[in-house]
């Protein structure tokens, strides 16, 4: 059973910026919540128990937004938020210096404590939750397992990409990934999307990796060690997935889950119909 989840929201965000020039990433509103929220929620709703969330410098509204709130009779929203909170665990540890992803996740191995867990990228949302999906291979297959997607081929130099063999519908045994390949280097269309369940052994693998694409010590690094040594394989995920850590995807994102928002859902859709029509006048 996978009950421990790490989220590594430490980013920097460069991509958002301004908006992120004083505010972390993973706060960035889509729709009612800030995007951690729905991490956070997707990690609750495959029965985790227990987060662990990487911050660093300028990160402390993270720790602010999961703290208790005296607003809580307020709004149904902080209410609704109170109660999953009640039945998870929250701790942090901040990443001292902005050394790429594969070092954040290194300052999980003493939360993990040699138990397979989950890794929930913090700015990347998905719908319906990926992770539950992820848990199932998981236990299927008994190894570590990342979720990807296929991609347009212009879009695989911003992802991790894997080259693999399928082994039956939607399942994938990777043989090898590379970090944010060139377009004409990439190994397939199958781009990782930040969703993986992973054997604690991932930390000897990061232990060992040196500095990789961008001058950052990669994740997708130690995975691909992990590959050749233990087996690792991937999922197909076909649901949507939205990369907050991008402009364009998080208005998209914005749009496409107001549209189907209990609250403001209809009003939003006349609008924008609205909107469209008159600028095709
Ligand atoms: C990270 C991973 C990359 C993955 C991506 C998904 O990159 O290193 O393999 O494809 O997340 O969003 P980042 O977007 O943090 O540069």
């Amino acid at each position: 059973m996978i009950k421990k989840c790490v989220i590594p929201a430490a980013g920097l965000g460069t991509r958002m910026l301004p908006i992120t020039k004083a505010q972390p990433k993973e706060t960035v509103p889509v729709v009612h919540k800030p995007v951690i929220q729905y991490v956070v929620e997707e990690a609750y709703l495959s029965g985790i128990k227990e987060i662990l969330i990487i911050t660093g410098k300028g990160k402390r509204a993270i720790e602010d937004h999961f703290d208790r709130s005296e607003l809580l009779n307020k709004s149904h929203y902080l209410e609704e938020l109170e109660i999953m909170l009640r039945d998870l665990d929250i701790f942090y540890v901040r990443q001292r210096d902005p050394k790429g992803l594969g070092d954040a996740v290194r300052y999980a191995e003493a939360f993990v404590d040699d138990e397979p867990f989950a890794l929930l990228l913090g700015d990347n949302i998905t719908n319906p939750p990926c992770t539950r999906m992820l848990i199932d291979v998981f236990e299927r297959y008994k190894a570590s397992v990342i979720a990807v997607e296929e991609v347009e081929v212009s879009r695989l130099s911003h992802h991790g990409v894997i080259k693999a063999d399928k082994v039956e519908k939607g399942v994938f045994r990777v043989e090898d990934l590379v970090e944010k390949p060139k377009v004409e280097e990439a190994p397939s269309n199958l781009a990782v999307i930040g969703r993986y369940i992973l054997s604690p052994k991932i930390f000897e693998y990061l232990k060992k990796v040196g500095v990789g694409y961008g001058g950052e010590i990669q994740l997708t690094d130690a995975l691909r060690e992990m590959c050749r040594q233990d087996g690792l394989y991937a999922y197909l995920y076909l649901g949507k997935r939205y990369d907050i850590g991008n402009k364009l995807e998080w208005l998209k994102a914005n749009v496409e889950l107001a549209l189907r928002d209990k609250e403001i859902g209809e009003e939003f859709k006349k609008w924008l119909k609205t909107l469209i029509l008159n600028s095709f006048k």
